[in-house]
């Protein structure tokens, strides 16, 4: 039987594999063997198919049409390509919908999401989950032991489109029951919730709302409890579909397809459902759409900033028990959802993929085969042109074949820096922000930025992980403190870097009664006692680096680490823990993790503009994302077995010791 991949040889003993998300569905059955035999020329061996093809599979109730798909899935077979299958409950057909209207999302101002593109659903619809069940069922019935099926993905996205918060019938309903097993009693909520504050007690569950359509601010508990109970939705949504998947088609990986900067579910609980934590990877449109600066915006318009794919990388990684990972989706040209849609620079599509073999993946998977003229993306590039003419994608993905296989396997990942991030932390800072753009996850990528031009690896973990083996734990933000990271953080060896807001709030959204760090000042003994957001331009300015944004004002024994020139403190230092009382801004987190590390013994490498490292095995992997040559520094020596040490723009080179 094949695998999704060979990673059941001993840890990163495999080499990764290449594939590609096609739509047999969506083209003449007489093309399908071309496509194929295509496909292995250019040295993909995994194809992704069915995600969106339920219309197909079941053109009307009870009614299956498995012809094609059989068909289909024979010819890519035959071709040598293993099918990664999709579930196809991202899409449900206009019948469904049609016989259960109710079945659709409704958003905040109460307006249905309807039929006419995807993910027209809700995840706490009880009879569109049985649907979603019923259909997986269905198609695991019929390929759960077919030879050509290595793996399965579920639905595809969870979220996209912002189709986790519902705020249906349904989900009010399952609220109310999810509050009443979580407090048992309504006088534990309001207590919990502090709804004394302008008169929001309860009297029973059954009068509990969503936190939409409220004059100003809903309760932030009150919000926090629906972001968990909506997070708890996708997750049973998704366990549904693996329970059955598990039973039918044993030994095959369940996948999921993650998204770039979205935090609107655990992704931690999802992932423990799954076999291998799959992430979409669009880093120019993920660059235009989200807060990075207008001039990077510009410096790596056809790049992708240096960080997006990477962090990604090592944030699903520890979103798996087995930190089995994967790019289910990756950019192949331009795409067309961001507001400017550039086409890549000549090498990146390559670049993109050998960094995630850097990184540990098991497969990259273009999206898609074939650029389609109709329907919504007809501007989203595919490897081939839509009169299946190659497009610039599909020679470097062959180039990517290529040096997969005169590399080898990656070799065994590093252990330096753990970077602690938890989803819970994000909806927190969203919910009670206190000031512009100050976010849990840009904290996390601000950081983890710093380490990467210091040319650390990084693991992003979430706070329940065990940090053996680490030298560095970065906590960037996490106002939720659980108790299992505390006891982590006492017994760990290494230097410790705690930043703003962590330990803020209790687990019910309260002010902590020892005020903030709360749990934390077991190891770092403080007080927050006042905090202050910053417009832009209100800077205290140090050497080099800025209080801006967001500053903390503290009272502790600790020693002042920074301080800014009106004597104002960035950061603390007490032993081997220092705790960051401003916003990691890029200079003032350079300066922190710089010291940070040094402290902890890491060998570091000041990375020139748009360089980047990551080591696996005993290989250095670099990689210029700028468009200028750049040179790696002299204290990377050794022999290239891949690149040069003046690097193009574009370029890889991975370095072996001599
Ligand atoms: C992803 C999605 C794909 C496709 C792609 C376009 O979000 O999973 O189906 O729409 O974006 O870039």
């Amino acid at each position: 039987m094949h695998t999704f991949s060979d990673h059941t040889m001993p840890p990163a003993a495999a080499p990764m594999r290449l594939g590609v998300c096609y739509y047999p569905e969506h083209w003449p059955e007489a093309q399908w063997a071309e496509d194929a035999r295509r496909m292995v020329e250019a040295g993909l061996s995994r194809v992704r198919i069915g995600e969106f093809a339920w219309s197909r599979i079941e053109p009307e109730p009870g009614r299956y049409d498995w012809g094609w798909l059989d068909r289909a899935i024979a010819v890519l077979h035959a071709a040598g390509l293993g099918v990664i299958l999709g579930t196809p409950t991202a899409t449900p057909p206009k019948w469904l919908v049609d016989t259960m209207p109710d079945m659709v999302a409704l958003d905040a101002m109460g307006h249905p999401r309807g039929f006419g593109s995807r993910r027209h659903y809700c995840f706490s619809h009880a009879g569109y989950r049985a649907e979603a069940v019923r259909v997986t069922r269905a198609l695991a019935q019929r390929y759960g032991q077919n030879p050509a099926v290595v793996a399965w993905q579920t639905d595809n996205e969870y979220g996209c489109h912002d189709t986790v918060l519902s705020y249906s019938d349904a989900a009010r309903d399952g609220f109310r029951v999810w509050l009443a097993d979580r407090y048992g009693d309504v006088a534990a909520l309001n207590q919990a919730w502090g709804n004394v504050f302008w008169s929001m007690e309860y009297g029973s569950f059954g009068a509990i709302d969503l936190p939409n359509l409220t004059v100003t601010e809903a309760n932030p508990a009150h919000q926090l409890a629906f972001r968990r109970f909506a997070s708890d939705q996708v997750t049973v949504f998704n366990r549904a579909q693996v329970e059955v998947l598990r039973e039918l088609s044993p030994g095959r990986d369940v996948v999921h397809n993650f998204m770039g900067f979205f935090t609107e579910f655990d992704h931690h609980a999802v992932g423990a459902d799954l076999d291998v934590a799959g992430w979409d990877s669009y880093p120019l449109g993920f660059l235009d759409s989200f807060r990075f600066s207008e001039a990077d915006k510009l410096a790596y318009a056809r790049q992708g900033h240096p960080d997006i794919a990477a962090f990604h990388h090592d944030l699903y990684r520890g979103c798996t028990r087995s930190g089995r990972w994967a790019v289910l989706e990756q950019q192949p040209g331009p795409v067309n959802w961001a507001r400017h849609n550039p086409a890549p620079l000549p090498g990146m599509v390559r670049l993109w993929t050998l960094e995630a073999m850097a990184h540990g993946a098991e497969l990259v998977s273009y999206f898609r085969w074939r650029q389609f003229p109709k329907a919504q993306e007809q501007h989203h590039a595919g490897l081939l042109r839509p009169d299946s003419v190659a497009a610039p994608g599909l020679g470097e993905a062959a180039q990517a074949a290529r040096d997969l296989a005169a590399l080898g396997p990656a070799g065994a990942p590093p252990r330096s820096v753990a970077l602690v991030f938890a989803y819970d932390a994000d909806w927190v800072t969203g919910i009670q922000p206190q000031g512009a753009g100050l976010a849990a996850l840009w904290a996390a990528f601000e950081c983890y930025s710093a380490l990467r031009r210091l040319g650390l690896d990084v693991d992003i973990v979430p706070p329940t992980a065990a940090l053996d083996g680490y030298a560095l734990c970065v906590i960037p933000c996490l106002p939720i403190v659980p108790e299992a990271l505390v006891t982590a953080l006492a017994d760990f060896p290494g230097q410790i870097v705690i930043g703003p807001r962590s330990g803020s709030r209790t687990i019910e959204f309260a002010l902590p009664e020892t005020l903030p760090p709360g749990r934390l000042q077991q190891v770092f003994p403080a007080q927050v006692v006042r905090v202050e957001s910053l417009r832009p331009g209100l800077e205290h300015r140090g050497d080099g680096w800025a209080i801006a944004r967001w500053l903390e004002h503290l009272e502790t024994a600790a020693a002042a680490d920074l301080i800014a020139d009106d004597g104002t403190v960035a950061c603390w230092q007490h032993g081997r823990v220092r705790y960051l009382a401003a916003w990691p801004e890029p200079a003032l987190a350079n300066e922190v993790m710089a010291r940070a590390a040094r402290d902890a013994g890491l060998e570091v490498h000041a990375m020139p503009e748009g360089l980047r490292l990551r080591r696996a095995g005993n290989r250095a992997h670099l990689f210029n994302y700028s468009v200028a040559p750049v040179d790696i520094p002299a204290s990377l020596p050794g022999r290239f077995v891949l690149g040069t040490r003046r690097l193009g723009p574009a370029g890889v080179a991975v370095v072996e010791p001599d």
